[in-house]
Order: C-alpha cells, then structure tokens, then sequence
C-alpha cells in the first residue's frame, strides 16, 4: 500500500495515467448514474405532487419538478462538452428510494398531513442522496480539470441543496404550528417552554423531529 498523498503527487505531476483514466471513467459511469436518477426524479416529483395535501408541499414539488428539467438539460450538456454518448447507468439506490416514496402514498390517508410529512421525508432522502451524488461529481470534475462541467455541477448542487432548506422550512411548519396549538390550548402551559428542536441545531434530515 502506497500514500494518499504521494499518490495525489504523481497524479497531479501528470505521472499517473492509470489514475487519470480511472478517475475518467468512474467521472463517466457517476454522470450517467445521476442522469439516470434525475430523469426518475422528475416523473417521482410529479406524483409527489398529485399526491400531496396542501398547497404549500405540492407546489414545492413542482417547482423543483421544474428545475430538474433544467438539471437533466445541464447533463446532456455535459455529456456533450466531454464528448461521450448521453445515456443513463440504472441505479438501485434511486429506486428504492423511490418506492419508499410510493409507499408513503399507499401508506396513508389521502387528504391527511401525515402523507405530507411522510412525503417531504422521502423527498429529503432523495434530495439528500442527490447532494452526494453532485457533490462528488463535483470534485471529480474538478481533480479532472473539467471546468465547464464542474460550473455546470456546481449550479445544480446548489439548486438541491437549497431544494432541501426549503423542505426543511415546510417541516419545521408542522413543529411550529404544533407548538402554537398547544399554546391556544394551554396557554402558559409547560408545553410552551419545551424546547423544540429547529433547523438550526438539528443536522439535515430530521427536521420533523420524529
Ligand atoms: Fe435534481
């Protein structure tokens, strides 16, 4: 076994040709997976949307339906700028994830706020498995010196991520419309001074606190 470090020392001096094309491919084969993940995202999203209860989480489906769009566009660019064959890679992770969504849906009542808590969780997790995906894209392009992909990369991330702060405001509604219920309830009850987790000091991905 060798040093990361010396081995990143010769791949940068450009001695490490194996290196280089490794990474190539693997850049190659996680461009076609996450094309693959996108296309899916989009048909998930619409469902998600028709399926959800309130105004406020169906359209925040539709308007990320809306800009995964543009997300599939940007990887058919990049596709381009490389000079590859565009065509996705299946991959089971999406999948599941998807039909952990599907459950969701067959899982709860039609109408009921549970179905949409139940929805913006699934659609974290997918958005959550996206971040990772660009994320090392994103460093791939830029090991590789893809500049113009890595902009390309970078603008989606950016779209995800900012795709999950906002479903992690629409829950946090669910806790704080909660908490203002038990206040008109009791007021000045012990309910009121219970600290309730936000956004700010729990990590991603559990904002429902449940
Ligand atoms: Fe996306």
């Amino acid at each position: 076994m060798t040093a990361l470090a010396d081995r990143i020392a010769s791949f940068f001096s450009g001695n490490d040709s194996t290196t280089d094309e490794g990474l190539r491919d693997l850049f190659i084969s996680e461009l076609k997976s996450v094309y693959y993940t996108e296309k899916r995202a989009v048909d998930a999203l619409g469902e998600q949307a028709e399926a959800s209860t309130t105004n406020e989480v169906g359209t925040a489906f539709l308007t990320h339906q809306n800009e995964s769009h543009n997300q599939v566009e940007r990887l058919e660019e990049i596709f381009k700028i490389i000079g590859i064959k565009t065509e996705v890679l299946t991959s089971d992770a999406i999948d599941g994830l998807i039909s952990d969504a599907r459950r969701v849906i067959s899982g709860t009542e039609p109408g009921s706020l549970t179905r949409d808590a139940g929805l913006i969780i699934a659609a974290q997790k997918i958005e959550h498995y996206e971040i990772a995906a660009y994320g090392s894209l994103l460093t791939l392009a830029n090991i590789l010196d893809f500049s113009q992909s890595a902009e390309l990369l970078a603008k989606t991330l950016e779209e995800e991520k900012e795709t999950d702060r906002k479903l992690t405001v629409l829950a946090e509604s669910f806790v704080n419309n909660r908490s203002k219920e038990e206040e008109d309830k009791h007021p000045g009850s012990h309910h009121t001074s219970r600290h309730i987790p936000t956004s700010s000091d729990v990590t991603l991905g559990g904002p429902l606190g449940i």
